[in-house]
Formats: structure tokens, sequence, C-alpha cells
């Protein structure tokens, strides 16, 4: 059985400190499988039925938030990046957040930027918590040791591993202890609850006198502290805020907040019942959605782990090894805490708050002169003349990382663009401007290669181009 293989794993290690760690993770992992097992077999756990829109006090719109009176507060405060994740979806090896964004600096480097500059504006203290996973730590490691003598206090602590399951026997894909990297995940960034606890960083936070920890995700340099928000949460005696924010056709699959019999709950896609996934991405009934900003009062977080413990929806995600096994990953979301915290509620921001790069179509337009650099913010360039980003469709021959980097020589001038589609193998070259609606479409087996200088505009491409 999963307890017997889990004990025999533990076996396999040598050292009894490292024994002890991992003994304890695969605790933590053997609680998730359980419930996991234990809810396959029960029917659904949501009722639908009983599923409604938040009400209005439940969303409280950031426009409508107090300004903020003293910096004082921020001294209470500590930022908190989830960055075990690695970007898998845009053919990522290691961490997304070591990517270059501009002028050879990484997400990691510009969230840097950003608080240094919080820090140092309002005179205060505010540190910078990194949650990596064994498969980002190192990459993590590489790009902060460069602020190691600086003022700014950065830490770093290691998410939990826990081993992929093979679907077929529902046991552990790892052998031993140190197997092959491929046979462990890092099981969302709902871990974040856990892994703050069991790294000894939430007991160091409260010592410290911090109070609040505002989280977000790595690649969202949208995500800088927001004193209004803090000021908020400080005078509501919110224990937890999620900032949502409106959805558009975009973004049909964020969680997003429900009313479930007056609780205020996450709802996620993994859990909606086939036949209401399309109820569930409509924008009528679900208008707003979840950017993983978060706030959470550290005291009653400690209460929780300490009570209660976090009971956060299992999201199953299934995958498949390199050699074709089919495996499950138990994942948790760190916004399904709400339901724990008392007074949580959601904030609705401005989109402004959400900058992610899922793809690289996002990490076209970040890296584009649509943007530039502001202490470690992005800006929308003042000359652009329209209020909305260019729309930016690249086909899958730019799926992979590497590929958007061999196919653009240098990112193009799009100050000027509202709509690029780009299918097919087509190569950019240097200094490329685009403006209006360009659509290049190589059909299978042509290619489409853009010269150096060239100016697009409003234009058409297809079939077998040279230019
Ligand atoms: P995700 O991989 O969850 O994905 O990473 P996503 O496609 O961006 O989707 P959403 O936002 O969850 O819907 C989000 C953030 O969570 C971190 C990633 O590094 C990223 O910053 N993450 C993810 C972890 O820290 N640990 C994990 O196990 C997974």
């Amino acid at each position: 059985t999963m307890r017997n293989e889990l004990n025999r794993l533990v076996q396999t290690v040598s050292d009894p400190n490292t024994k002890r760690v991992f003994d304890m993770e695969m605790q933590s992992f053997f609680f998730l499988f359980t419930r996991y097992l234990t809810e396959r077999a029960k029917s659904q756990d949501l009722e639908w039925d009983r599923i409604k829109s938040p009400a209005a006090e439940q969303i409280v719109p950031y426009d409508k938030l107090p300004k903020a009176t003293s910096p004082d507060a921020l001294n209470k405060l500590a930022v908190l990046k989830v960055n075990g994740g690695l970007g898998t979806s845009m053919g990522m090896t290691g961490a997304k957040s070591a990517l270059e964004v501009k002028d050879d600096m990484t997400f990691l480097d510009l969230t840097v930027r950003q608080i240094e500059h919080l820090n140092t504006t309002h005179r205060v203290d505010v540190p910078l918590i990194l949650m990596t996973s064994f498969n980002t730590h190192e990459d993590t490691l590489r790009i902060i040791k460069k602020y190691a003598n600086q003022q700014l206090r950065i830490t770093t602590f290691n998410q939990s591993r826990y081993p992929r399951i093979l679907k077929e026997t529902l046991l552990p894909a790892p052998k031993t202890a140190d197997d092959d990297k491929k046979n462990w995940y890092p099981p969302g960034h709902g871990d974040l609850y856990n892994a703050l606890l069991h790294s000894g960083v939430l007991d160091q936070l409260i010592a410290e006198g911090k109070e609040y920890l505002f989280v977000s995700n790595s690649d969202n340099l949208g995500a800088v502290v927001d004193q209004q928000i803090l000021q908020h949460m400080i005078d509501t005696q919110a224990e937890f805020i999620m900032e949502v924010t409106d959805k558009t056709k975009a973004d049909v699959k964020g969680g997003t907040i429900i009313d479930y019999d007056g609780q205020v709950r996450l709802l996620e896609i993994a859990q909606v019942p086939s036949e209401h996934v399309e109820d569930f991405k409509s924008v009528r009934k679900f208008k707003i959605f979840n950017t993983n900003n978060i706030w959470i009062h550290l005291k009653s977080l400690k209460r929780i782990m300490d009570n209660e413990g976090m009971d956060l929806e299992i999201i199953i995600n299934p995958k498949a090894t390199e050699d074709g096994q089919a495996v499950i990953q138990l994942e948790t979301a760190a916004g399904a805490a709400i339901k724990h915290f008392k007074g949580a509620h959601g904030v609705n921001v401005p989109r402004s708050r959400f900058l992610p790069v899922k793809s690289c179509s996002d990490l076209l337009l970040i890296k584009s002169d649509i943007y530039s650099l502001e202490h470690g913010q992005l800006v929308i360039n003042p000359s652009r003349m329209f209020e909305n980003t260019p729309v930016i469709k690249l086909g899958d021959h730019f799926k992979k990382i590497q590929q958007f980097q061999k196919r653009f020589k240098k990112i193009p001038k799009i100050l000027e663009l509202d709509h690029l589609t780009v299918t097919g193998d087509v190569n950019f070259g240097r200094n490329v401007t685009l403006r209006g609606t360009v659509i290049i479409v190589a059909n299978e087996g042509q290619r489409i290669d853009i010269p150096d200088g060239c100016i697009l505009e409003n234009r058409l491409l297809s079939g077998n181009l040279t230019m």
C-alpha cells in the first residue's frame, strides 16, 4: 500500500536529520493522499445549486478604499513571492522568474527593485521572502546572491517535494528518497501554508513583529505593495483579502470567489463538474477572478495552522512521465484558504495589478516598448496613443521559450500595434516595426522571414516569403 511504500522511501535516507524532515514531508503527503481517496469515494464535494454569486459586501471595489495616511503600517508587512513553478507550459526547465524581462533584469531582479524602492521611499523595512521548490531553488539563489550585501533582507524557503503517484497502482513513482527529479512534484502554491509553518518562517516573521503578509505570483510584476489595501485590511480587521479583477473573455480559466451557504470560497475550474464548465466560464455569472494577490494576517494564519489546519480543495493534475507512464499530482491553491479566515473578502482591483506571464505572447508584450520600467514596475509607455495594450497571438511555433528566443532576433517595436497574429514557421529580423493589425501566416512546409528594419502596417502576409 501507499503507507508501506512511503515508509520504505523514508528508510532509504541515512542521515537522521534529513530523514526526520523527509518523514514529516511524506506524512503531509499521505494526509493529502488519504483525503483524495475519501473524497474520490464520495460524490462531488460542491453542490452546484448551492453556489451563488458573491454578495456585494464580499467584493469591495478598489476605488472605495480609504487613502492610506501614514506609511507606518508598512513596517508590519512582509512580501512573499510564490516561486516554485517552472513555467512548463512555456517549455521551461528552470524557474520562470529567472527569465530576463527588460534591461537584462529577470522577474526576480525587478521584484527586488520594487521593494527596495518602497523601502527607501518610505524609510521602512519590508523584507522579501521567496518560496522556492526543488525545481527552482538553484536558479533563485543564483539570481539573488548579488543582493547579499544590500540593505534589503531576502529570505528563501523550500516548499514540499511530494512523490508523483502512478495512476494505475496508486503507488508512489519514486523508488528512493533521492530518486530522479521527474518522479517528484511541488504540490501547488497552496503548499505555502505548510511550508511557511514547517520552515519556521511563519514563527520568525511573527517574532519580528510582522503582522501582514502580501503574497503574489513571482511572474506578476503588477503585484506591487499597495498601501490602500493594507490600510483597508487593518481598518476592517479582515484576516484574509484576495485581490480579484474583472474577468474578460480571455481569462475564463481563473478561479473565482463564490458564496457557498453564506461563506466566501474560491472556486477553481478543476472543481467544476463538466456539465457546468460553460457556466463557470461565462462572464455574466462569475464576473471576477482571483489574481492570486493575497493578503494574510499572520497571527490568524498561525491560529488556523495550530488548530484546524488548512483543508484546501484538492486539484488533481494528471500528467505523463517522459516514458509515457500516467501519473497524478495532488495539488492545492493558495486562494482556497479564504474559507478558513474571519472577515475574509475580495477587493476588486484594476487590471494593472494582474500582469502575469503565462505564455510567450505575454512575454513579447512585456518585453516590448509598450512597457517601460520605473523602479522595477512596468508602466505603459506614455507615447502609446491607445489605452489598451495590443492583442498578441503567437502560434505553436512560438510556444516554447527556446523557439521564441530563436524566432525573434530582437523584440519588434509595437508601440502602434493593435493586433498581431503569427502562425507557422516565421522568423523576425532586427529592428522590425509592427503597426495596426498585422497577420502573418506561414502554412505547412512554408517559411516567412521578416527582414531587418522591416515596417509592417496593417498587413496580411501569407505563403512562402523571403522578403
Ligand atoms: P502556476 O503554475 O500555478 O500557474 O503558477 P499559472 O499557469 O501561472 O496559473 P495560476 O496563476 O495558478 O492560475 C502560479 C505561481 O505559483 C507558483 C509559480 O511559481 C507561480 O509564481 N507555484 C506554482 C509555486 O510556487 N509552487 C507550485 O507548486 C506551483
